[in-house]
């Protein structure tokens, strides 16, 4: 039997109590004990960073094919869901725990002095244009519109994976 307004109301209420207290005392708890937080952030920074590069290098894939099917194909719906469910389940939320965790700790090393993290900052913003760039793609699989072919996809693909080479270079290594 599926829930009345009132009890999907309560329901709804309850889960937003829930996110404000959890969130409320993980904000205390971050800002009080910074020690105790830094390897916790550090651990968030890098599932968010694995779950968006995943995400990423996966996306592009499922254009490369689903440009290749028809219009109107059950294959061309069965790609538009995974499309959309990849960005919005996994990418969207990756990206903002990667730069929410990464920002924590560079406030907290003050590492905006650096010239790596000067330069790692400039390649993570244009990995976010990609991002935004891949997000107004599946809306446009998604109406069927703008449509570009394999070559175009694949090429893209390069992309992320070239910036992640040089990202996680300039954080190991630190050359300047
Ligand atoms: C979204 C914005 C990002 C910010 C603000 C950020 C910031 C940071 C900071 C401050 C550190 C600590 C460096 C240290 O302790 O020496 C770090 C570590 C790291 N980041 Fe990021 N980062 C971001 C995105 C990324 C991305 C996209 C990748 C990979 C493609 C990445 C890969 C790493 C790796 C591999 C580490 C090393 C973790 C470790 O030392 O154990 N980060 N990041």
């Amino acid at each position: 039997m599926s829930a009345t307004r009132a009890e999907i109301g309560v329901r709804a209420k309850r889960a937003a109590s829930f996110l404000a207290i959890t969130g409320g005392l993980l904000g205390v708890g971050l800002l009080a004990l910074p020690d105790v937080a830094y390897p916790w952030m550090k651990a968030l920074h890098v599932l968010g960073v694995i779950s968006w590069m995943a995400g990423m290098l996966y996306l592009p894939r499922l254009f490369v094919n689903h440009c290749g099917v028809a219009i109107g194909s059950e294959a061309s719906e069965i790609f538009k869901g995974m499309e959309f469910r990849l960005l919005r389940y996994i990418i969207n939320p990756a990206m903002v725990a990667s730069w929410v965790a990464g920002l924590w700790i560079a406030i907290r090393m003050h590492f905006f002095v650096d010239g790596w993290f000067h330069a790692k900052l400039a390649l993570v913003l244009a990995l976010s244009a990609a991002h935004g760039y891949f997000a107004k793609a599946v809306a446009d699989f998604g109406r069927d519109e703008g449509r570009r072919d394999h070559r175009y996809w694949r090429f893209m693909n390069e992309v992320p994976t070239l910036i992640m080479i040089f990202v996680v270079i300039l954080v190991i290594v630190k050359p300047f």
